[in-house]
């Protein structure tokens, strides 16, 4: 694998970790105000992070490469509501989609199609997070105020169980 794929590459099982960390810093946020359905399916967040960074992780060893290891950065640790931590989320899928199209652009520019196949599993992968984030958002706001409305998702969001997608 050429040398920019494979840096950009471990670049994004950093992101993915950081992602994971951030999704944990926000299962903590709504355990610190008790509601544990909205905790619980941060929790399936931080696995399937976690999950995204090591299929990445994999796929460099996989092609004869090595992986770097760099600090992960501080995430964000408090939020003025849960529409604010559900709009953050949005805001970072968002994020990054646009990474998994640039890493994509460099799989085309190192003419790396094998890396561009693995890596179209993000992007479908990507669709889904934001329509199901998007989803949540927009209910969130629906909500508004009515904290019955909101125990309602809590309780919904709390079935959640996470079970690893097949390799
Ligand atoms: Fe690994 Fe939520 O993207």
């Amino acid at each position: 694998m050429k040398e920019k794929m494979e840096n950009a590459l471990n670049r994004q099982v950093n992101a993915e970790l950081y992602s994971s960390y951030l999704y944990l810093a926000m299962e903590s946020y709504f355990q610190s105000i008790s509601l544990s359905g909205c905790a619980k399916w941060m929790r399936g967040q931080v696995q399937e992070e976690m999950f995204h960074g090591i299929k990445i992780y994999d796929y460099v060893h996989e092609r004869g490469g090595r992986s770097q290891f760099e600090s992960i950065d501080k995430p964000e640790t408090q939020w003025a509501s849960p529409l604010a931590a559900f709009e953050h989320i949005l805001a970072h899928e968002k994020k990054v989609t646009e990474r998994i199209n640039d890493l994509i652009d460099i799989a085309l520019e190192v003419r790396d199609h094998a890396a561009k196949a693995f890596l179209d599993w993000f992007i479908i992968e990507q669709v889904e997070e934001e329509a199901t984030v998007g989803e949540i958002v927009d209910r969130l706001r629906l909500i508004g105020n009515d904290s019955s409305g909101l125990f309602y998702l809590d309780a919904e969001l709390g079935k959640r169980v996470f079970s690893l997608p097949a390799k």
